[in-house]
């Protein structure tokens, strides 16, 4: 699909306005730049990092800390390779591709009509393709000195696995009973064959994954609470009804191991897509898992004595993806009062690379606003900019999304305050130098 005009989207600007803002900021641009990019492949700079740690930081409060019945745990990007045999993943994980015989270029058969015109033959504009090919999405490594095919390895193609190669123990050494749950935040592997729409669709990716192990009589109640918790996440985003819906799977594309599955959906200037899946996953990896390794992960439950294999609520959320649906969501071109225009991010406060700027109305200020900056940072993330007039510092705050900037000014060394500016209102209070710090903390916690 090419991506549709402007004016067919339900955003009034173009993704590459949103694209170039993220490499002239350094939020995020191509991986490997100096050598011309490598597709597939993103590197986030100093506020895109800020971001995405914001973002891994409150799914990891919510999901983790404020639960006494998830754990949370951080494994090796490179598992046994047994793990992939057992997941399905070796045998199941592949898409279906076609060669151009004359370009050479390789597309997914399924979206062909992305694939434009070939390059490369005489007299016609159409490509030669071969007939359609199973091709493994997995990336391939070898350990050790050896390249046999005894040391092949796999960069994991989801954080989901090691969780469950790791269930039993987690579950012993935490005094855990079913239900219970497993979360882990880390990057995977997955060789796109036409990686696409910025950062949406890559080759190597972070994921933040919860496997929640249940009584099989309880799968359904758990799958909606799971459901329920993270559209409230997804919302607690600032993603309104009109960019966000759940899509429940039809059962022809339930995923080989799937007993029910919703898509979590954001409209993006390229249309809906899914940025979290959650997933009834019954007892297929704990049933294979057990097989593959020969050791038992079914559970005994203390009271009735009952010995079963739990099912699996999964919810899997790519983090990457929920980045680029903040930065589209938050990005706006607006025209002020006087002609002008300025790009602003309304990123939710908690999720903002930077909280706070301080901004000396003069270079002569700069000893009182260093010494409350430096007061600030020890508390969150804030940024000195004392160079440029204060119109334009406060447009380089509101286009990386800093919801507040604190100015001070002559007045501020005889009144002992300081003028608070509101990113998306524009509005200034006028506060004591004193009480910045608590006025701050409170509108970050409480999110306004
Ligand atoms: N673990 C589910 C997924 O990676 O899609």
């Amino acid at each position: 699909m090419n991506p549709p005009p402007a004016s067919e989207t339900p955003y009034p600007w173009r993704m590459e306005d949103l694209v170039s803002l993220c490499a002239r900021r350094g939020i995020v641009f191509p991986s490997s730049e100096i050598y011309g990019g490598i597709n597939g492949f993103w590197d986030y700079g100093p506020l895109g990092v800020e971001l995405k740690n914001n973002l891994k930081a409150l799914w990891w409060q919510r999901v983790v800390r404020e639960r006494d019945d998830v754990e949370g745990i951080d494994t090796a990007i490179i598992c046994h390779p047994r793990t992939w045999e057992a997941s399905g993943h070796v045998e199941h994980f592949s898409d279906p591709m076609v060669d151009c015989r004359a370009c050479k270029k390789r597309f997914r058969a399924d979206q062909l009509e992305d694939a434009g015109k070939c390059s490369a033959r005489e007299g016609s504009s159409e490509h030669d393709f071969t007939p359609a090919r199973h091709f493994n999405l997995m990336l391939r490594t070898s350990i050790g000195a050896s390249e046999d095919a005894a040391a092949t390895a796999y960069l994991r193609a989801e954080t989901c696995q090691a969780i469950f190669n790791d269930m039993k123990r987690v579950r012993e050494t935490s005094r855990q009973k079913v239900p219970f749950g497993i979360a882990q935040i880390g990057k995977a592997f997955r060789n796109e064959i036409n990686p696409r729409n910025f950062t949406f669709r890559s080759r190597e990716f972070e994921q933040a994954e919860l496997e929640f192990f249940v009584h099989p009589s309880e799968r359904e109640k758990w799958f909606e609470h799971w459901l329920d918790e993270r559209v409230a996440f997804h919302r607690e985003l600032g993603f309104g009804d009109d960019r966000l819906r759940v899509r429940p799977h039809q059962p022809t594309e339930l995923a080989h191991y799937a007993k029910a599955a919703a898509d979590i959906e954001f409209l993006f200037p390229f249309g809906w897509q899914e940025i979290e899946g959650v997933h009834d996953r019954g007892d297929w990896d704990l049933r294979r898992h057990s097989e593959y390794s020969s050791k038992d992960l079914a559970y005994t439950d203390e009271e009735t004595k009952e010995r079963y294999l739990p099912m699996v609520i999964e919810t899997s959320v790519g983090v990457d993806r929920t980045c680029l649906a903040l930065l589209a969501n938050g990005y706006a071109e607006e025209t002020l009062a006087e002609g002008d225009v300025r790009t602003v991010l309304r990123l939710p406060p908690a999720i903002a690379p930077i909280k706070a700027a301080v901004l000396p109305l003069s270079k002569k200020l700069a000893e009182p606003a260093h010494r409350l900056e430096r007061e600030l940072r020890r508390h969150f993330n804030t940024f000195y900019d004392e160079s440029g007039n204060i119109g334009r510092r406060y447009r380089r705050q509101d286009e990386v999304g800093t919801p507040f900037c604190v100015t001070i000014d002559f007045e501020s060394e005889t009144d002992g305050k300081v003028t608070i500016r509101h990113r998306d209102a524009m509005s200034q209070d006028r506060i004591s130098i004193d009480s910045v710090l608590p006025w701050l903390r409170e509108r970050l916690e409480t999110g306004k």
